[in-house]
C-alpha cells in the first residue's frame, strides 16, 4: 500500500507540490482547495499523465477533508502569496486565519500525520500549526531553509562554474530578511568559500540569497515562486516517507537548542519517519549565534502579533 500525502491549497505552490509527487510515484495525492474545480480539474490533469510518466499513483482533487483521512503528510500551501512591494509579514493574519481553518480541519481526519507547514510568513505559520493541532513538536515542521540554500548553492555554482553538488551551505533562522546564509561552514568539494570567493562578492550572493524570494516575485509580479519551493517540499516529504533520515534545514521547534526557546526558527534538522528526529547544533561563530538570535526575534514579533490579534 502506498502512503497518502494532502496537499492543501492548489495553487502554484501546492499544484506543482502534488504534481511532484504524484510524478514520483510512491505516494497517493489529495490535493485540497476551497475553490469549486480548481483541485478537481488540476488532479485529474495530473493522473491523465500517469502513463506517460510511469506513476500508478492516485491523485484526487477536493473541496472537502472526508478525502484526505488517514493521510501520513499534511502539506499546508493554502493562503495568500506576496505582490510585489509585499513583505512576507504582510500576509500574516489573512494567513493566520487559513492556517489555523486548514490545520483544524486537516487534523481532524489525519490524527496522526506529520503537518509540513508551506504558507508564509513560515516561521510564524508553523508555531500556529503546532499550536492548533496539539501535535507534538516532532510531528509539525516547516520548509524555507532548503530552498534559501539552494537559491545560495545555486549562485555560488554559477559564480564558480561548478556542479551545484559540490557545494555544501546552509541558510538558518527565519524565512524573511533576517535569514542567516552560515558563510563559516559553506564548502565547495570540500573547500571553505572564504579561501575561493573575495569577501565583497560573497557579500553580494549573501544579499542576493537573502533577496531571492523578493527577486522572483519582482519578475513575476502577480505571485511568488514555486518552482524551487516545491522541489523542496518533495525533498522532505522524501525523507519522512522514505525513512532517509536526511539532514536537512528546516524549520522546527527550539527548546534551549542554538540558545532559543520555544519558538520556530530554520535550523539543521534530521528528517525521518517520525519526522523532526533530532535538532543537530553546528558549532557556529558569535558572528552567527547572534545573527541567529536576531532573526529569531523577528519570528517572535510575528508571534505576538497573532497573540494580540487572538485576544
Ligand atoms: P497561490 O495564491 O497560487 O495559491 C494559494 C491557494 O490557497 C489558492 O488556490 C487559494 O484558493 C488556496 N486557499 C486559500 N484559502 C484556503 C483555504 N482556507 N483552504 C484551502 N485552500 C485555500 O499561492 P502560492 O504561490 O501557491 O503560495 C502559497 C503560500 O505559500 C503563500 O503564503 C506563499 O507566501 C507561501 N510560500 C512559502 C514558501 C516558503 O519557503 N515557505 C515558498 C513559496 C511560497
Ligand atoms: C520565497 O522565498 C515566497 O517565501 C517565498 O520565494
Amino acid at each position: 500500500m502506498r502512503n497518502k500525502v494532502t496537499v492543501v491549497g492548489a495553487g502554484n505552490v501546492g499544484a506543482t507540490t502534488a504534481q511532484r509527487i504524484f510524478d514520483k510515484g510512491y505516494a497517493d495525492v489529495v490535493l485540497v482547495d476551497v475553490v469549486d474545480g480548481l483541485p478537481q480539474g488540476k488532479a485529474l490533469d495530473m493522473l491523465e499523465a500517469g502513463p506517460v510518466v510511469k506513476s500508478d499513483a492516485s491523485v484526487i482533487g477536493t473541496n472537502g477533508y472526508d478525502e484526505t483521512s488517514d493521510s501520513d503528510i499534511v502539506v499546508v500551501t493554502s493562503g495568500i502569496a506576496r505582490k510585489p512591494g509585499m513583505s512576507r509579514d504582510d500576509l500574516l493574519l489573512t494567513n493566520m486565519k487559513i492556517v489555523t481553518d486548514v490545520v483544524e480541519n486537516a487534523v481532524s481526519k489525519s490524527p496522526n500525520c506529520i503537518l509540513l507547514i508551506v504558507t508564509n510568513p513560515l516561521d510564524a505559520m508553523a508555531q500556529q500549526a503546532l499550536y492548533v493541532s496539539g501535535f507534538s513538536s516532532h510531528r509539525v515542521v516547516g520548509m524555507a531553509g532548503i530552498l534559501d540554500t539552494a537559491r545560495f548553492r545555486s549562485f555560488i555554482a554559477a559564480e564558480l562554474n561548478v556542479s551545484v553538488e559540490a557545494i555544501s551551505a546552509w541558510v538558518l533562522g527565519g524565512h524573511g530578511d533576517t535569514m542567516v546564509p552560515v558563510a563559516g561552514s559553506t564548502t565547495v568539494g570540500g573547500t571553505p568559500i572564504t579561501k575561493l570567493i573575495p569577501v565583497k562578492r560573497l557579500n553580494e550572493l549573501i544579499q542576493r540569497t537573502k533577496d531571492g524570494g523578493a527577486e522572483i516575485v519582482g519578475l513575476l509580479k502577480t505571485g511568488s515562486a514555486y518552482y524551487a519551493p516545491s522541489a523542496a517540499i518533495t525533498q522532505m516529504v522524501e525523507s519522512i516517507l522514505l525513512d532517509k533520515k536526511e539532514i536537512l534545514p528546516c524549520t522546527a521547534m527550539l527548546n534551549g537548542q542554538y540558545g532559543i526557546n520555544n519558538l520556530y526558527v530554520g535550523v539543521p534538522v534530521k528528517l525521518g519517519s517520525s519526522g523532526v528526529e533530532e535538532i543537530i547544533e553546528f558549532a557556529l561563530t558569535d558572528e552567527e549565534i547572534s545573527a541567529l538570535s536576531k532573526s529569531a526575534d523577528a519570528v517572535k514579533e510575528l508571534i505576538s502579533i497573532m497573540d494580540n490579534s487572538n485576544k
